[in-house]
């Protein structure tokens, strides 16, 4: 039987926005914002391969080496680590909605926009939600964390390692062990450290911690990390409801992703190699050598930086070497400067985010990017772009 369309019919599909657009062709840029990141051209050739069966024997042997990377470059032993299908959110919203049931107490850190997010979402759960605050750019003491426990006694306590609307880095050593005296899990965000800044999961007992694959790891966004450890495995499976998100749902996804290898949604396959190979080029490079890569670049921007005049809005103990906030000069429109860094120059980076909008800049040197040449473009573009703009 032929198939035969009515000239009408024809003139209503072709008039339902079929549109004759070129061959993909999209602009290579320096991307030194807080994300994505360049991914390495490894990565990018890794993931061009053709897509193989997610339940292939040769994926699942790739699915065992990702959660070996993961493990080594978070320093964990927990089982359950994988890369959630979606970006860094994706992994965020996976630890809340697996340990929070309606009506627990989650206290959350708030020193930047990603600590509104967690409260956005520990409410979305049915949390009863309680959050400490600082101003965007500080960070939490041990002691102003141990009242706050003592005062709310949480189920949960959720905390942003690296706030990427702020440049600062939360300490965690000592924070775990401060939940385990009050009986309560530890929620870590790794999205803006993981990579670039060390981090020792399980020495800090942290007990669930999320990232993404854009920033320290040089990949494109879309596999997230996620881990769960013992005691909030505990949690979950003391559940009283469902997870109120089957697609983020780890009692599941744990059957894919163990010895079961039980089907629950068809895998991202071309993202598992893109995340693969990033993670294997880290561990050619080596987690100290990464931080140290990172630590020497970010000294290179700061000084550099002052160098041009400028400022950084985050005292440097707290600073973080994978995204820097710069304080725009008075009578300089930001967005102006960013416009022409990627316009003129072709390089981006950040505008403020929230309370910071117009106040700063975010310069991310995270991954592959975190490189003295890329320090020397920014600064170079940047003076050039500021001492026009000064006439
Ligand atoms: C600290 C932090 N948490 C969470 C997220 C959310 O990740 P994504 O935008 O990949 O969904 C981001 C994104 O930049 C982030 O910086």
């Amino acid at each position: 039987m032929t198939f035969t369309v009515s000239p009408e019919t024809l003139s209503k599909i072709n008039s339902t926005h079929r549109q004759s657009v070129p061959a993909l062709d999209v602009p290579v840029r320096l991307l030194l914002g807080p994300g994505p990141s360049n991914a390495d051209p490894a990565v990018v050739a890794a993931m061009n391969r053709q897509p193989i069966g997610h339940l292939d024997p040769a994926y699942t042997a790739l699915m065992d080496e990702v959660q070996n990377l993961l493990r080594y470059v978070w320093q964990t032993q927990n089982k359950l680590t994988l890369p959630m299908s979606g970006t860094g959110s994706a992994a965020m919203e996976a630890t809340i909605a697996n340990v929070v049931e309606p009506g627990d107490v989650v206290l959350v850190g708030v020193k930047g926009y990603f600590g509104h997010r967690l409260v956005d979402m520990a409410g979305r759960y049915g949390a009863d939600v309680r959050s400490i605050h600082h101003a965007w750019g500080e960070v939490f003491t041990l002691p102003e964390l141990r009242a706050a426990l003592e005062e709310h006694r949480p189920q949960v306590l959720a905390l942003v390692h690296a706030e990427t609307s702020t440049g600062a880095r939360q300490p965690l050593e000592g924070v775990g062990d401060l939940c385990r005296e009050f009986d309560c899990l530890l929620i870590a965000d790794t999205v803006t450290s993981l990579g670039g800044e060390p981090i020792f999961l399980d020495d800090w007992k942290v007990d669930l911690a999320y990232s993404c694959s854009q920033k320290g790891l040089s990949c494109p966004p879309g596999s997230s990390p996620f881990t769960i450890g013992e005691r909030g495995l505990a949690k979950m499976d003391k559940r009283q409801t469902k997870v109120a998100n089957w697609y983020l749902d780890v009692s599941m996804l744990r059957n894919y992703w163990g010895s079961g290898r039980v089907y629950h949604h068809t895998a991202p396959v071309n993202m598992t190699y893109a995340i693969r190979e990033a993670l294997r080029l880290v561990s050619e490079e080596g987690l100290e050598t990464s931080w140290q890569r990172h630590r020497t670049n970010a000294e290179k921007l700061w000084a550099g930086l002052q160098d041009l005049g400028l400022s950084c809005h985050v005292p440097h103990e707290n600073r973080l070497t994978t995204l820097t906030t710069v304080k725009v000069p008075d009578g300089i429109d930001a967005k102006a400067v960013t416009k022409a860094l990627l316009t003129e120059h072709n390089i981006e980076i950040g505008n403020g985010l929230g309370e910071l909008g117009g106040k700063v800049w975010r310069i991310g040197l995270m991954g592959a990017n975190s490189k003295p040449e890329n320090v020397d473009r920014v600064l170079e573009a940047l003076g050039q772009v500021l001492a026009k703009m000064k006439g």
